[in-house]
């Protein structure tokens, strides 16, 4: 028996129309795009184009040519840090944020060139927006926050902080890792300046593709220099976007997997999609919180999380959990830590960490049933 909940890691199983769009680019026209004239350059560049549109629609950004591909999420955020952040920028984040955001920063921190604040969150995992308020100083260039937590399940107030961060003319970006897909998410009516997303989560593409979607009149510049095939007569880089963030050959099937990925989404409909994995998600809650000894994190019965739930048994180790469940019964679960050392501290399971479940819309009662049926033997 295989029941894969580890879909916060990766989504799977994919679409068939995504392994059907990735063999096609392979198969039958597996060109590099926006490079040569040929006709398969060419179909692959418009393949590339329509899932800069798709993107743009779905995420409502002002256009499709601040649609940036990267190789995944933390790619993407770097890209943003580095390219933005300069000598003497103060930067907020919180303490739900993933190594992918708190790395770089640190990284920028310990090196002298920004000042970084980390706020607090409630034992749930929310950002209490006075708090951030409180926080700002009068060199805040930047805020950054999680939108739907990897490790509680936990959704961020994003509009009300992109409300905030407009009135002090502050730029906020959106780690949309684990949301993007699942979440409506609006560029333009969340005011948010920044977004930063990962192909291979809740919106079914492949690994390594990722992106970010940047609101007009901000200016990021690229970590990397080289070939675009915009502009071969200059010996300096582009600034337009997207090629300006874009040096080298882009991940084409992994792009093209993407388009599939979304399209899949938009053809089950999103809502449809939402209200499915959050009936699942109560329903295993709901059962979970009938079994003695174990101890639950995030947010109640009741409140809306992404299809995310992390555990633990009561004098048990996470990590042995997680082995069992795999080993015994053939659950995969995500144990630890969850590259969110902070988000732990907040819920209180450092160092040790929990054990994850997180739900994909291929996911099935049947499935969860079996689950809360093998963790009350382990219990
Ligand atoms: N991929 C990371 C996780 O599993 C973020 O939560």
């Amino acid at each position: 028996m295989n029941i894969y909940l580890d879909n916060s890691a990766t989504s799977w199983p994919k679409p068939p129309n995504v392994i059907e769009a990735i063999t096609s680019y392979m198969t039958d026209f597996g060109a590099s795009p926006g490079r040569s004239g040929h006709h398969f350059s060419v179909k692959a560049a418009k393949e590339v184009f329509e899932t800069r549109e798709l993107l743009a629609s779905l995420f409502n950004a002002p256009s499709s040519d601040r649609v940036i591909f990267t190789a995944n999420a933390t790619q993407a955020i770097n890209t943003a840090l580095f390219g933005l952040l300069k000598k003497g920028d103060h930067v907020i984040i919180s303490h739900m944020e993933h190594n992918s955001v708190i790395r770089p920063l640190r990284h920028l921190e310990q090196n002298g060139i920004i000042e970084l604040s980390i706020i607090d969150c409630d034992r749930e995992g929310y950002i209490n927006p006075e708090t951030l308020k409180n926080s700002f100083k009068s060199n805040t260039k930047l805020v950054v926050t999680i939108h739907g937590s990897n490790v509680t399940g936990t959704i961020q107030p994003i509009k009300q902080i992109g409300e905030i961060c407009k009135s002090k003319n502050i730029l906020y970006m959106v780690d949309a890792s684990q949301s993007a897909g699942i979440l409506p998410i609006d560029l333009q009516n969340d005011n948010i300046d920044i977004l930063a997303f990962t192909g291979h989560k809740e919106l079914y593409g492949p690994t390594g593709i990722g992106g970010l979607c940047i609101k007009n009149d901000i200016q990021i510049e690229s970590l990397l220099h080289g070939g675009t095939g915009s502009k071969s007569e200059i010996e300096t880089h582009p600034l337009f976007y997207p090629d300006s963030l874009e040096a080298g050959t882009l991940n084409t099937a992994g792009i093209i997997g993407l388009k599939a990925g979304v399209q899949y989404i938009l053809d089950q409909g999103m809502d449809n999609i939402l209200k499915k994995q959050i009936q699942l998600t109560d329903y295993f809650l709901s059962k979970l919180k009938e079994i003695d000894n174990i101890i639950l994190y995030g947010p109640d019965l009741g409140e809306v999380r992404i299809p995310i739930i992390s555990l633990n048994i009561k004098n048990s180790m996470p990590s042995d959990v997680a082995f069992i469940l795999d080993k015994e019964y053939g659950i995969m679960t995500r144990a630890g830590l969850h590259c969110s050392p902070l988000a732990h501290k907040t819920i209180g399971t450092f160092p040790h960490g929990a054990v994850r479940f997180s739900l994909s819309c291929f996911t099935t009662e049947e499935e969860i049933n079996y689950t809360i049926d093998k963790i009350k033997k382990i219990r």
